[in-house]
């Protein structure tokens, strides 16, 4: 019998008597058998032995199935099981929302072709923008009752994933889609029977959509970005294959990675009690910082894809706790200009840390020792800066095409938003006035 000792991991609270299970071994360690137990390889392999729930992809990439904040089926090539997971969830005739740029790729059409195969049939909309708005809801809710479909899969960018729920979550309500904007208990207002259920599979790794409770909608009148909130758009399972994501743009890849991290940066640095996040969130900060630039160097290491989708994953989780002034600049900029959220997200970064600086110094001089980064605060900071330049991350706004003239109605609407109430420094429309000014420079 073959055992294999180095790459088998378990937690040593488990008990001696369960069993290695072949099907969940990296390769390589097939010939355990089934019914072998772990007192059977004795106590020095033990110390070796963590997480067999867990196997590896040949080129090193985990592959995990995760049931937390969801059912998470993490791992490459997992896109296989798209039609296994829509049947799981209950559907029999899902609606596969993307948006426009994804339709005509060949990582859609092969998500197509194994639901049509299932005899799931292969029913698309795609009529989705980036920063999606209420009239890309409106039309995919109409695709979705003319098709007499049972479920949503949200398959994209944060884009495709937000517009995909909100169609699961509004096709069977009677409410307009602002009643149930993330204020107070408004969610309450909804008929929760009538959401159908949702598959996630993401395309990018950043918004960590696909593991939220939240979609972000654009009013298309207002030109105000709104989230949207039900528990119940929690999908009900998420399909991270990191295979997807291998052929985003180089500039998509920057900003997603930079979403990612500013989801645990914002959250680790909100001032609410939330310890669980506040763990997550600085190992999401660390996973970004080793993978990010390895997948803008070489979009094809899997291996730094997965961590990156990790990361994302992480990242949304952890924003439970709350998210600032990087959001509230990047939201009211996103809905009027169009620009990319992610990359506007880290041209404000700078900016933010250091109106945040005299809140938020003691737990960012830990988040750095835990990095890896001397120097404390500053040493963060620069970290930050070195991190952009080297992306080619913007330095401001301006270079996204943004002026001054409109300054008013963006602080305007960088107060209003829901995320300002979780900066660690009150915002004001004083220091919001000269946060925009810094970052369009
Ligand atoms: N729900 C949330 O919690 C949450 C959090 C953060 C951001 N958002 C929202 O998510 C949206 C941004 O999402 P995003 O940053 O993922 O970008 P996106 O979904 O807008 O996608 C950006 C572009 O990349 C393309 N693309 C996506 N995956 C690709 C792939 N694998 N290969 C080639 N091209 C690919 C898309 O077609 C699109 O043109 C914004 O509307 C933002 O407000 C939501
Ligand atoms: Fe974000």
């Amino acid at each position: 019998m073959r055992v294999c000792r180095t790459r088998l991991y378990r937690p040593l609270f488990m008990n001696r008597s369960d069993y290695v299970d072949p099907a969940l071994c990296w390769t390589g360690c097939k010939n355990i058998g089934r019914s072998r137990s772990l007192s059977a390889i004795g106590d020095h392999n033990l110390i070796r032995l963590k997480l067999p729930l867990e196997k590896v992809h040949p080129m090193n990439v985990p592959t995990a199935n995760w049931s937390y904040p969801t059912a998470i089926r993490f791992g490459p090539g997992r896109i296989s099981e798209l039609a296994d997971a829509c049947k799981a969830a209950g559907m029999s005739k899902p609606l596969l929302v993307t948006d426009k740029g994804l339709a005509d790729l060949p990582i859609t059409a092969k998500a197509l072709d194994i639901l049509e195969t299932a005899g799931l049939g292969r029913a698309m909309f795609s009529d989705v923008d980036p920063n999606p708005n209420d009239k890309n809801l409106e039309a995919g809710i109409a695709a979705f009752r003319a098709g007499g479909h049972d479920g949503v899969i949200a398959f994209g960018g944060g884009s495709g994933l937000d517009l995909g729920k909100l169609v699961a979550f509004m096709a069977g309500q009677t409410r307009p889609v602002w009643d149930f904007e993330d204020i107070g208990d408004w969610w309450t207002r909804a008929d929760a029977s009538a959401i159908a259920p949702i598959v996630a599979v993401p395309t990018t790794a950043g918004t960590g959509s696909e593991v939220g409770r939240a979609g972000v909608l654009t009013n298309s009148t207002t030109h105000v970005k709104k989230i949207i909130f039900h528990p119940k758009i929690l999908p009900t399972i998420t399909i991270c294959d990191p295979e997807l994501t291998v052929g985003m743009p180089r500039i998509i890849t920057v900003g997603t990675g930079m979403d990612a991290f500013a989801h645990c940066l914002e959250a680790y640095s909100s001032p609410f009690y939330h310890p669980m996040s506040q763990g997550i969130a600085v190992e999401g900060m660390r996973l970004v910082k080793e993978n990010l630039p390895k997948v803008v160097a070489d979009g094809n290491d899997l291996e730094a894809r997965a961590h990156m989708m990790s990361a994302a994953a992480m990242g949304a989780v952890a924003f439970q706790k709350g998210l600032g002034a990087i959001h509230s600049l990047s939201h009211p900029v996103g809905a009027i200009y169009n620009t990319h959220h992610g990359m506007t997200n880290a041209v404000v970064m700078p900016a933010v840390l250091k109106l945040n600086r005299p809140a938020i110094e003691d737990r960012i001089v830990m988040a750095a020792a835990y990095l890896g980064i001397s120097g404390g605060f500053d040493g963060f900071y620069d970290f930050v800066l070195k991190l952009r330049s080297d992306l080619g991350v913007p330095d401001k706004l301006s270079e996204l095409g943004i002026g001054t003239d409109r300054i008013d109605e963006l602080v305007e609407m960088a107060l209003a938003d829901p995320t300002a109430g979780g900066n660690p420094v009150e915002l004001t429309k004083e220091n919001t006035r000269v946060l925009f000014e810094e970052a369009i420079g």
